[in-house]
């Protein structure tokens, strides 16, 4: 990929950042009484609880919503990408083999691990490289046709597993359920 390519690409994820991420996400705190304003915890607790509707997306379908100060991919995956992820044996992960899920602590980084659903249509990971801490490209960038964090060259399969590159860990999953057909609860 050339360099131009690089900052198109760039640029066109901001972008989209910046207007589907803006539409779809209702702030937890809206709905708060006003009486638990007054709990000190209560902020706390708002702010760490959002929703995510993504009735919207289709198959390869992808919005970045900001959670906590950090991007949050939601992505639908395509046939194709839930088939290459999962025709990966988890020892074919050299460097890291742990889910880094807390929805499932504790189990390995097999592609059933990494996703929202047991079909593996939905992939709700921190799109944070686990390196540094860059934003990775997506939609099919890097050698995995996923992502790509061009900050130090880490390549990120389409389970957003790190597979090359000097980054250490997969990329993180947040706590995260659907709370009925179309909507996700981050939080
Ligand atoms: S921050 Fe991603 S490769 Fe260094």
């Amino acid at each position: 990929m050339s360099h131009a390519d690089d900052n198109d690409s760039t640029r066109r994820d901001f972008i989209y950042y910046a207007t589907a991420g803006a539409g779809v996400v209702t702030v937890g705190a809206a709905v708060w009484p006003l009486i638990d304003q007054m709990n000190p915890s209560a902020d706390v607790q708002a702010l760490s609880s959002i929703f995510v509707d993504v009735g919207g997306l289709e198959p390869g379908g992808q919005i970045t919503v900001n959670f906590l100060g950090k991007p949050v991919f939601v992505r639908r995956r395509t046939a194709e990408e839930i088939e290459a992820a999962r025709a990966v044996d988890v020892s074919e992960l050299s460097i890291d083999r742990e889910s880094r899920n807390p929805n499932k602590p504790g189990t390995d980084a097999s592609d059933e691990n990494r996703t929202l659903d047991d079909e593996g249509e939905w992939l709700v990971m921190t799109g944070v490289c686990t390196h540094l801490g860059c934003v990775p490209l997506g939609n099919g960038a890097g050698d995995f046709d996923a992502w790509f964090c061009p900050c130090h060259g880490s390549h990120y399969d389409t389970a957003g597993r790190i597979r090359r590159g000097p980054a250490p860990e997969n990329m993180h999953i947040p706590v995260a359920a659907f709370v009925d057909d179309t909507t996700i609860q981050l939080g």
